[in-house]
């Protein structure tokens, strides 16, 4: 049995790492948790999931000597605390986004490798049953070749979902969301864009970050990519679209619940059409022209299924002593996009991704 600790015991470890855990149950044991917050720490010992809980994760990692641990705290802490718990010699499950700078991604790549021990970002999307079955479309003879991905998200902030460490971040939406869906495009291109180009206005002027992105990528080969992330819609809110045009068919996934009944004409062929959707938390449709196949759905929880898969993953590499996927290293290339974007609406110019990558790039702070 794997033994488990938790850095940050807040939004994401009760929401999406407790639920993934639950589901291992068998392959982990909890046995310990930290905190700095006395109310959070107060709120968790009342679960009784944690053996103990700490409110430094020095004295955790020292006294309760875990195998793994899990990184749960805001973004500008993961960088100590990755070092600090492969240090002591423990595997790393760190929340995305990895670090702040590329310097940062590139002492704990060095770290681990020093350590001999794995980190491994939970950049879980791409474990989603959506997102699996449309990869699973991806050179096949009903969809070909992926040609363009457009991604897109209306979401309406409010105090709560920007308050906390979030408040305080100038570069908030790109880094923080953003990750996500540069990790897919990797994902479902299998490369990384050559060149980007981002403008990211800022319309609501009191606000103390980019509330909108809206990002073209292009990969060596012509094929392209982009994506809008809206926060000024007032329009219904939609946590995450995205359409992949292959040669002979598209798939369109969508993360959210939805029920939804539909009447109309498709124009061109004259042709009427009715359809009740009833999704839970997400769905992956095959459109070829007007004919439509759910390929895939997921739960009311994606988030926390998608991490126990890939948490599920971490744990067999290191039972079977093998490199996991989803490491630091490979992370790195999409915190390389997010930096990049940040440079390009900065700058207004079309931006290079390989000098990020090889590490000739400026390197800035995201904070
Ligand atoms: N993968 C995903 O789907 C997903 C979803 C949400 C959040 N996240 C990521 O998870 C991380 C945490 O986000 P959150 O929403 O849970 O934030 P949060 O504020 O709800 O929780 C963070 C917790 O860390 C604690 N903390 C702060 N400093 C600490 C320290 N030095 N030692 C120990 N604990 C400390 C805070 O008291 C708080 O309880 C972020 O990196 C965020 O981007 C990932």
């Amino acid at each position: 049995m794997i033994r488990l600790a938790v850095i940050g015991l807040g939004a994401v470890t009760r929401n999406i790492h407790l639920p993934a855990y639950r589901r291992l149950k068998g392959r982990v044991t909890l046995v310990a948790g930290c905190d700095v917050d006395l109310a959070t720490r107060a709120a968790m010992e009342k679960t009784g999931l944690f053996k103990r809980i700490y409110d430094s994760h020095e004295e955790m990692l020292d006294k309760a000597k875990p195998d793994v641990v899990s990184i749960c705290t805001p973004p500008f802490l993961h960088h100590q605390q990755c070092l600090d718990a492969l240090e002591r010699d423990c595997h790393v499950f760190c929340e995305k986004p990895l670090a702040e700078s590329l310097a940062h991604a590139d002492e704990i790549i060095l770290a681990s490798s020093r350590c001999m021990r794995s980190v491994v970002v939970n950049s879980q999307f791409p474990n989603m049953n959506i997102y699996t079955a449309a990869k699973k479309q991806i050179g096949s003879p009903e969809f070909g070749r992926l040609l363009f991905l457009h991604a897109w998200q209306t979401f309406r902030p409010t105090a709560d979902t920007e308050g906390g460490w979030r408040a305080n971040m100038q570069r908030r939406l790109c880094f923080e969301f953003g990750v996500h869906v540069f990790e897919l495009i990797r994902h479902f291109f299998d490369a990384t864009p050559s060149t980007l180009w981002a403008h990211m206005p800022r319309p609501i002027r009191a606000s103390n970050t980019e509330s909108l992105n809206i990002i073209a990528m292009e990969f060596p080969d012509g094929r392209a990519a982009s994506i809008l992330l809206d926060r000024v819609s007032k329009g219904p809110e939609r946590y995450l679209e995205m359409r992949l045009d292959g040669e002979h068919a598209a798939v369109h996934t969508s993360i959210g619940g939805e029920l939804r009944f539909e009447v109309g004409l498709h124009t061109r062929q004259r042709k009427p059409f009715m359809g009740l959707h009833v999704v839970k938390g997400g769905q992956a449709v095959l459109q070829q022209a007007e004919r439509a196949t759910v390929i895939g759905t997921d739960g009311m929880n994606p988030f926390a299924s998608a991490t126990a898969v890939h948490f599920g993953n971490f744990l067999s590499a290191i039972e079977d002593g093998r490199v996991p996927s989803g490491t630091a290293e490979d992370h790195k290339a999409t915190l390389a996009l997010t930096l990049a974007a940040y440079d390009a609406a900065e700058s207004r110019k079309v931006v290079a991704i390989a000098p990020y990558l090889s590490g000739a790039a400026t390197r800035k702070d995201l904070s």
